[in-house]
């Protein structure tokens, strides 16, 4: 069993770094408040009796021998970077509890067959760079040089942020794990939804997780004076822009299943009286499905382009990241569903709208995750909440989860 209290105080502690005078947290990748919030859990992983190492791409990792230390890994982790005013769950609920659950096999002197390893890897979010699951790309081996490339709001490259914070980008590759060396990858996360609230359920069991797609619209018009050109001779890219997430809006709730969100917005130059000259704009589509996924992409780039040649301005679309949905093997959810018998927890399963790190894993070894309660579905947002008691309910399923994994 999980020492609840020290996961909570654990989750307090880590919630000051970042924490946003204006609300919520903000701690992005390879930032000094990244910097510091893992120096805190790499304490918290030697206090466990881990054996603890960062390696090329940031990862920062905890490893409990096992009685075969030849045997492949059981991973388990998350991550501890935020999105902009982010809330205090979302990543460190599955890092905290995995060390928790080392440190409680540890003090109770448990012992497993295979080694465990708990990883925060790094820059989960994908809010520095427009590019999410950096270290579990890394770990999977497909983490690119064009990814390298992605800057941030500043223009400083992913390479850059790495050689500042003392990684070699040149020796990512060192980071990829070979296809038999990891024997699972489970994650514990907040659901980030209302559904295990909507049946008073503390726990849920993952199915698999939408794959998302980010792309920028770019859409160039021409300058003017707002007040003197006339209505009828504007090239305004905005009225494009706007009809176009019309669109978007339109086109993603048809299926029932697709989401899509306009998250960013930004005007060139941006003065109250000027026609805008660029207008440039973010989209974040997803569904469980690749198939209707991908044909509501096709619409709402079809229907852009007519909307632009209409108006007469440019569209250009460039592609951010593409993840495919990832099915969660059921060899974990097996595993989790006889954890939550044994801790006598009625669960459900359910998928995941939330993209997460295992979907860059699933190539190279079975994936699972288990949902903890939201208060009120909220996430990313400085309200984000789940009680002590449901995240000590999680945190006893991840640890007997592990240990089930351990006899397979
Ligand atoms: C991360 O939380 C994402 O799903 O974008
Ligand atoms: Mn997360
Ligand atoms: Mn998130």
């Amino acid at each position: 069993m999980i020492n609840e209290e020290r996961l909570w105080e654990h989750l307090e502690s880590l919630s000051t770094i970042g924490k946003q005078e204006t609300g919520g947290i903000t701690r992005l990748s390879f930032s000094e408040e990244e910097r510091q919030a893992k120096d805190l859990v790499s304490s918290w992983m030697k206090d466990a009796g881990l054996t603890v190492r960062e390696d090329e791409v940031g990862n920062l990792i905890g490893r409990k021998e096992g009685l075969d230390p030849h045997l492949p890994v059981i991973l388990v982790g998350s991550h501890i970077d935020s999105v902009y005013h982010g809330g205090n769950f979302d990543g460190p609920l599955g890092v905290l509890s995995g060390i928790e659950a080392l440190q409680a096999m540890n003090e109770q002197g448990m012992e497993t067959q295979h080694p465990i390893e708990v990883v925060a890897f790094t820059d989960e979010e994908g809010s520095r760079f427009s590019l999410g699951m950096i270290g579990s790309r890394g770990m999977a081996g497909t983490l690119t040089k064009e990814h390298l490339e992605q800057v941030d709001k500043n223009g400083i490259s992913v390479a850059e942020a790495m050689s500042k914070s003392g990684l070699d980008p040149e020796e990512i590759q060192h980071a990829r794990r070979e296809k038999d060396s990891i024997k699972a990858y489970l994650e514990l996360h907040i659901e980030q939804g209302k559904i295990l609230e909507s049946k008073n359920l503390s726990v849920g069991i993952v199915s698999g997780i939408a794959g998302p797609i980010w792309q920028k619209f770019i859409i160039n018009g021409e300058a003017g004076h707002a007040g003197t050109t006339p209505m009828t001779m504007r090239r305004d890219p905005l009225t494009a822009a706007s009809a176009i997430i019309q669109v978007i809006n339109k086109e993603a709730s048809k299926t029932g299943t697709t989401v899509g969100t306009v998250g960013q917005l930004e005007l060139v130059p941006g003065g109250i009286n000027v026609i805008p000259e660029r207008v440039e704009f973010s989209l974040d589509l997803r569904d469980i499905s690749e198939e209707v996924r991908d044909h509501v992409e096709l619409e709402i780039a079809t229907q852009a382009k007519s909307i632009c040649e209409q108006y007469g301005v440019e569209l250009i679309i460039e592609p951010l990241q593409r993840v495919a949905p990832a099915p969660c093997s059921d060899l974990v959810q097996t595993c989790t569903s006889a954890a939550c018998d044994t801790l006598n927890i009625e669960t459900m399963t359910l998928s995941s709208g939330a993209g997460h790190d295992g979907m860059q894993l699933t190539e190279l070894c079975p994936i699972g995750m288990i949902f903890v309660r939201s208060k009120n579905g909220i996430s990313h947002n400085p309200a984000e909440w789940s009680s002590m008691e449901d995240c000590k309910n999680g945190a006893n399923v991840l640890c007997q989860t592990i240990l089930n994994l351990d006899l397979q």
